[in-house]
């Protein structure tokens, strides 16, 4: 059994051939390239998956199915996405579409939740039967797991984290509100905070160059530049609040945190961690495990394949 995972970002798409034991074969990246509309997205996933399955010396038809995760809420019974804002869509039938254009079975989910299905099958999400993911990138992605199950809600946007609204009068957010938590604490707006800051005449040993990404910033924090510091420190404290906010409406038993800037490890983790416990008091009653992903920027991959799969055991049997 080989599966087609794809991961779609608002930046890029990411997909790979993955067995039945959440084990990916082979993966690539392509630009998602959104502002070139819906019809051009989808070419550019079928040009990248047959490439793979190319590559593997297989056709299409050879695979077992599709898992497609996707930056906003999904109808998942329908397979089709409500709204996407980083896409710019709304009420589209992805699934049939893609369906057609691959002419295989497809299972469309949000990309937070295929992130945390692929925790759990193959990541720092094993054993848990209750959890809260979240995602950090262009935007922010989260998952609430309760009771071993995704939640969807009414609509599909159960959880939505990246739209809490963490401040009044805050940045204006895609989805058209303003202050909510992708605005403030995503990779994309890390990058515009250190600019903003260099702007006003903040000194930093980093220079802003039109490549600079989140990843810089990072590391000018973990090497102890005091403006990266600073916009590392912001982002956390928003971060660490909402996952305050989200034990107390939850109770989940344990946070994952995915996405490029989790990847840092420590530097990024270990502020959330401080402003979660300092957010939540004496609530506190039973620490709650902040964990970075394990599967790094592969979760969305594994975790869209887990929608077609006949899961086998996690372990590495
Ligand atoms: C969308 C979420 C998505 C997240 C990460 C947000 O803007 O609303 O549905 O999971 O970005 O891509």
């Amino acid at each position: 059994m080989c599966l087609l995972g794809i991961d779609l970002g608002g930046t890029s798409i990411k997909a790979g051939l993955v067995d039945k034991k959440g084990q990916i074969l082979i993966k690539g990246q392509v630009p998602t390239g959104a502002r070139e509309g819906a019809t051009a997205v989808l070419g550019r996933i079928r040009d990248l998956a047959q490439n793979l399955a190319g590559e593997r010396g297989l056709a299409l038809a050879d695979l077992t199915g599709a898992g497609i995760g996707i930056p906003g809420s999904v109808d998942v019974a329908k397979g089709e996405v409500r709204l996407a804002p980083n896409l710019f869509w709304r009420d589209f039938p992805l699934r049939e579409e893609l369906a057609a254009l691959l002419d295989l079975p497809v299972a469309v989910e949000n990309d937070a939740h295929a992130a945390a299905l692929g925790e759990m099958w193959r990541g720092a999400g094993r054993g848990f039967n209750s959890l809260i993911m979240i995602t950090i990138g262009t935007g922010i992605g989260s998952a609430l797991i309760s009771a071993g199950r995704v939640h969807h809600g009414v609509f599909g946007y159960g959880a939505e984290m990246g739209h809490l609204k963490m401040v009044r009068d805050g940045r204006q957010c895609h989805c058209g509100g303003h202050g909510c938590l992708e605005t403030l604490a995503s990779a994309t707006a890390m990058v515009r905070s250190f600019r903003e800051y260099l702007a006003a005449g903040h000194p930093s040993r980093l220079p802003d160059s039109p490549g600079l990404g989140a990843r810089e910033i990072l590391a000018a924090a973990a090497g102890g530049d005091e403006l990266a510091s600073r916009v590392i420190d912001e982002a956390a404290y928003y971060l660490g609040t909402a996952l305050a906010n989200a034990i107390l409406l939850a109770g989940p038993e344990g946070i994952v945190i995915g996405g490029g800037p989790a990847q840092a490890g420590e530097v990024i983790l270990a502020p959330i961690r401080k402003y979660m416990a300092a957010a939540l008091g004496a609530w506190q009653l039973k620490p709650v495990p902040v964990l970075g992903a394990e599967l790094g920027n592969d979760a969305g991959i594994i975790g869209a394949a887990r929608l077609q799969a006949r899961v086998e055991p996690a372990e590495d049997e």
